[in-house]
């Protein structure tokens, strides 16, 4: 949507900025490779500056960010607090190697704990989404001494070699390892319910026995998790029907499967609770997180550990790490 010309927020003029916007166009089509894209055949669109909800493109016109770019500037662009919280933490460190404590990490971990539901109250921070599911399926797979994993179709769970094998849209075919261990199935969403059902209750239901089903058709004792976006987020905004997660828990329960609830798009605020599964007053025992944490002003994602997953590693190395893990900038 285009308004009527506003100044710029960087206070250039509209001919310098425009030339910026140029060169810096010319650079892009010379030297950068973007994702998901026949790179010969796009025209991306130049951004020269952004405040609040609005952004300005290469020809000065303000627009309505109504995508909050890839769903994460949740709280719009440029926020001065944020802002100057990360410049004063610049002037003080800017990086530390993950071993060593910093008051930014633990005070970053002690603020996202206190939001997450029952006792997922250990952090594990990573870079982004892809990495923080990356790591939450390897939790997973050491707690159980398992390693199939369960995901729906209609799911996005990010870009790396797991994460990208767990995703149930198309997204995942040219990436696909048959080998990854994932087997999916499908969710419930009565708008096209593949279990023709006619209501909300009959969708739940018979959404939960075909997961049964199948689970009891693949070993029971195979699987290490299921991987759900609490409320499907890029494969369309698919709001689960009432009891349907509780189900899934209780399906964990019996078979002693690891619930990832996979927050990525979802949490920080985006559903009106500071997690989507609060709303249906399920526990789960892996949070994935990232965009919202951090408004996307610094990469940052993470993993929130239960206190049983958290005990399989207390007198055992976990056997994984990010040189940004809690990145104090973040
Ligand atoms: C639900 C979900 N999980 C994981 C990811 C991957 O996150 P990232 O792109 O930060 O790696 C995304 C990204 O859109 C997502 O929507």
């Amino acid at each position: 949507m285009t308004t009527t010309f506003e100044a710029l927020p960087t206070g250039e003029d509209l001919d310098t900025a425009i030339a910026r916007g140029q060169r810096a166009y010319e650079l892009d089509r010379k030297h950068v490779f973007h994702s998901w894209s026949a790179q010969a055949q796009i025209k991306p669109m130049t951004v020269l500056a952004a405040q609040g909800s609005y952004l300005w493109d290469g020809d000065g016109n303000r627009l309505l960010d109504f995508s909050s770019q890839l769903v994460n500037t949740n709280i719009g662009h440029q926020h001065p607090k944020v802002v100057a919280a990360i410049a004063e933490q610049a002037a003080k460190l800017c990086t530390i190697a993950p071993q060593h404590v910093n008051d930014a990490r633990s005070e970053a971990a002690r603020l996202v704990a206190e939001r997450t539901p029952g006792d997922l109250n250990r952090i594990f921070f990573t870079n982004g989404g892809a990495d923080a599911v990356e790591h939450a399926v390897r939790m997973a797979r050491l707690h159980t001494g398992r390693y199939k994993v369960l995901s729906r179709y209609r799911s996005y769970h990010g870009g790396t070699d797991t994460a990208i094998n767990l995703t149930g849209d198309p997204r995942r075919w040219p990436n696909d390892y048959a080998s990854s261990g994932v087997v999916r199935f499908n969710g419930p969403f009565l708008y096209r319910s593949t279990f023709h059902s006619e209501n909300e209750q009959q969708e739940t239901q018979r959404a939960l026995e075909h997961l049964d089903r199948l689970i009891q058709m693949e070993g029971p004792d195979s699987f290490a998790a299921i991987i759900l976006e609490s409320v499907p987020g890029t494969a369309g905004i698919m709001v689960p029907p009432p009891g349907y997660l509780a189900g899934v828990r209780e399906i964990c329960d019996r078979y002693g499967i690891v619930f990832i609830a996979d927050e990525v798009m979802a949490g920080f605020g985006r559903t009106g609770k500071w997690f989507a599964i609060d709303n249906f007053d399920v526990v789960p025992d892996l949070i994935t997180f990232a965009k919202g944490v951090t408004s996307g002003y610094i990469p940052l994602g993470g993993v929130a550990i239960n206190e049983a997953i958290y005990s399989t590693f207390a007198d055992r190395a976990y056997p994984g790490g990010l040189t940004y893990s809690g990145h104090p900038l973040a």
